[in-house]
């Protein structure tokens, strides 16, 4: 079949394979081709065991792979066969010199732009897709028009917004698209491409233009104001526990404010996933880049509560359960960040079993999903650690239950059999 264009994704994670597998599926006459440094992630998404669990990507991949969407490990040539590219790669916080523990760490994505550079025979239209910071396509383009040869890329920002769990229906049904450009004749010949990719499937009134900078610094600040609710709920939380207010009573009262909204106001354990810390100490470290010092430590506050809440948990299992954890069995009901995915990066109960280790508890750990990725976050953290999947099996015989992921299936188990099978007195703490 000849395809009407060919778009390629550098990076198949769990926003490049899944925002990809969408555009596949709403645009059959495109060849939407996925790469990936990584030759395990591909032979993952290639087979019946894709790379992570999100609810209706199979079904999304069934339907297109191997027809017009394709992953591959030959980045080479596809950079070289391809017209649009959508980079996608990882931009963890930063661990080493300037910037560490805050900044972005840029060098795949540096390296990336590299690679397209080497390897283009033709002009392309060159997409961030990861979340970056600002002025970060000012970068890509000195890369790429280092060679100052006939070939020319127009370098575009088009973040993606969906959440994990809820992937294929935000990437279905977007609340907006965002486009960042050039307002010169090629910028806006290229966002034209993409619009015409969009359209396809979303309203044109939910596909937004503007400058590159603003679209890059929108999904940064997007992420900020979404954690910053969870931190605001959550020092509250702190707050109606010394005064005897009910946190969702709270939250249902001031959420129904149709100002505020009552989305992102759930009070528990603190905000985990590859995003929210990261992105939050990028906007701190770009705002004291720019010596708006003020700003950075409001920014960082959000982070602070984050973790102060994660510390008040383990206190509060202290004091309730005598300050002792000392030998006592533990089981931690879900380990990934959120409930719906097998994620568990930046997750809370990393921490949580972290700290219970350190007291000296055993810890049981059940996931109806993220187990695998659980044994991997903890590996090499001494102490007594048991994976079991079924969460009647995983309680018995223990001195506590602490809740972490809010997975649907915990709301429907029968928790009196549950406190049949525990030591007594037994004890739930539930940080949803
Ligand atoms: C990534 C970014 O981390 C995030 O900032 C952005 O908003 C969206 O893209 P995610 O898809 O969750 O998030 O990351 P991850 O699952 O780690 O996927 C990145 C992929 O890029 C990995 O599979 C990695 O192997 C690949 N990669 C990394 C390359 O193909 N080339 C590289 O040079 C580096
Ligand atoms: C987030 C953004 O929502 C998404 O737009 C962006 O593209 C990537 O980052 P994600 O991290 O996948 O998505 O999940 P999200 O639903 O935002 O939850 C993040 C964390 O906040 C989770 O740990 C969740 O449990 C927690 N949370 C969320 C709360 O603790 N309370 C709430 O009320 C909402």
């Amino acid at each position: 079949m000849k395809f009407k264009k060919k778009i390629l994704c550098i990076g198949a994670g769990y926003v490049g394979g899944p925002s990809m597998a969408m555009i596949a599926f709403k645009c059959p006459d495109y060849r939407v081709t996925v790469v990936d440094t990584n030759p395990e992630r591909i032979d993952a998404w290639n087979s019946s065991q894709l790379p992570f669990y999100e609810p209706g990507l199979d079904n999304v991949i069934k339907k297109t792979r191997g027809k017009n969407l394709f992953f591959s490990k030959d980045i080479d040539n596809q950079i070289k066969e391809n017209d649009i590219i959508f980079v996608c790669v990882n931009t963890p916080t930063k661990n080493y010199g300037a910037g560490a523990h805050m900044a972005a760490d840029l060098q795949y994505w540096e390296k990336t732009a590299r690679q397209i550079l080497k390897h283009s025979q033709s002009s392309k239209i060159v997409i961030e897709k990861c979340t970056l910071p600002v002025k970060t396509a000012l970068a890509m383009e000195k890369i790429l028009s280092s060679s100052k040869g006939k070939i020319k890329f127009e370098v575009l920002s088009n973040p993606e917004f969906m959440a994990e769990g809820t992937a294929i229906s935000d990437l279905e049904n977007p609340d907006r698209v965002l486009l960042g450009s050039h307002e010169t004749k090629s910028g806006l010949q290229a966002r034209a491409q993409l619009i015409e990719i969009y359209t396809r499937w979303i309203p044109s009134d939910r596909i937004i233009t503007s400058n590159i900078w603003s679209s890059e610094l929108s999904k940064l600040v997007a992420n900020a104001f979404l954690a910053q609710r969870v931190s605001s709920i959550n020092s509250i939380s702190a707050l109606c526990e010394k005064t005897d207010a009910d946190i969702t009573e709270v939250a249902k009262a001031v959420g129904m404010d149709v100002r505020i909204g009552n989305k992102f106001l759930n009070a528990g354990i603190g905000f985990g996933g590859s995003c929210f810390k990261k992105d939050i100490l990028n906007l701190v470290y770009l705002c004291s880049y720019y010596g708006l010092h003020e700003v950075a430590s409001y920014w960082e506050s959000v982070v602070k509560i984050n973790e102060f809440q994660q510390q008040r948990f383990i206190a509060g299992m202290l004091n309730s359960m005598f300050q002792t954890l000392a030998g006592k069995k533990i089981c931690i009901l879900g380990f990934a960040f959120k409930a719906d995915t097998s994620d568990t990066r930046e997750s809370p109960a990393i921490y949580i079993a972290q700290k219970l280790l350190a007291e000296q508890a055993e810890i049981v750990i059940s996931d109806p999903r993220a187990l695998k990725n659980a044994a991997v976050d903890l590996a090499g953290i001494k102490g007594e650690i048991k994976y079991i999947e079924d969460p009647y099996l995983a309680t018995a015989g223990c001195h506590a239950v602490v809740v972490l992921t809010d997975w649907n299936l915990y709301r429907s188990l029968d928790f009196k059999k549950i406190y049949r099978s525990m030591v007594k007195p037994a004890f739930i703490f539930y940080g949803r």
